[in-house]
């Protein structure tokens, strides 16, 4: 069985993360609290701790990376990507949810932002929404 320890993050797609900082910047009262480029995932993040859990918002630096790919399909505009979900063991987590037939996109975990070792499930296993699982490394 999967450890479940938080819900990391919300991740939120945006076009254009300069103004999406500002904007959010004034929603939350607060300057983000961590900025990082995902190479591997085409994407500049900015992060924004609200209490134990953090909003990821992310800008693709390529069209044809995730986040680029997804703003095209949603004609432009930024919108809810993907949540995430820390876990203990992320090996054993993606070897539980495939012997119990959930569709993953990564069989083997890989680098995300902070370091940290991610994968992502499949919205068709889970109710249309995109999810991460991630590790602390
Ligand atoms: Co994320």
């Amino acid at each position: 069985m999967p450890k479940i320890k938080i819900l990391d993050h919300i991740g939120i797609a945006v076009p254009d993360l300069a103004a999406a900082i500002k904007t959010y910047s004034t929603l939350l009262g607060k300057s983000p609290d961590h900025l990082e480029e995902v190479v591997e995932q085409k994407a500049k993040t900015a992060f924004f701790a609200v209490d134990d859990t953090h909003l990821e918002l992310l800008e693709s630096t390529s069209p044809d990376g995730p986040i680029g790919k997804f703003i095209d399909k949603n004609g432009g505009r930024g919108g809810l990507h993907h949540i995430c979900i820390q876990v203990e063991d992320l090996e054993a987590s993606l070897a539980a949810y495939k012997q119990a037939g959930i569709q993953l996109i990564d069989e083997k975990p890989r680098r995300g932002a902070h370091g940290k070792l991610i994968a992502f499930v499949h919205p068709k296993s889970t109710g249309g929404v995109l999810l991460e699982l991630s590790q602390k490394s």
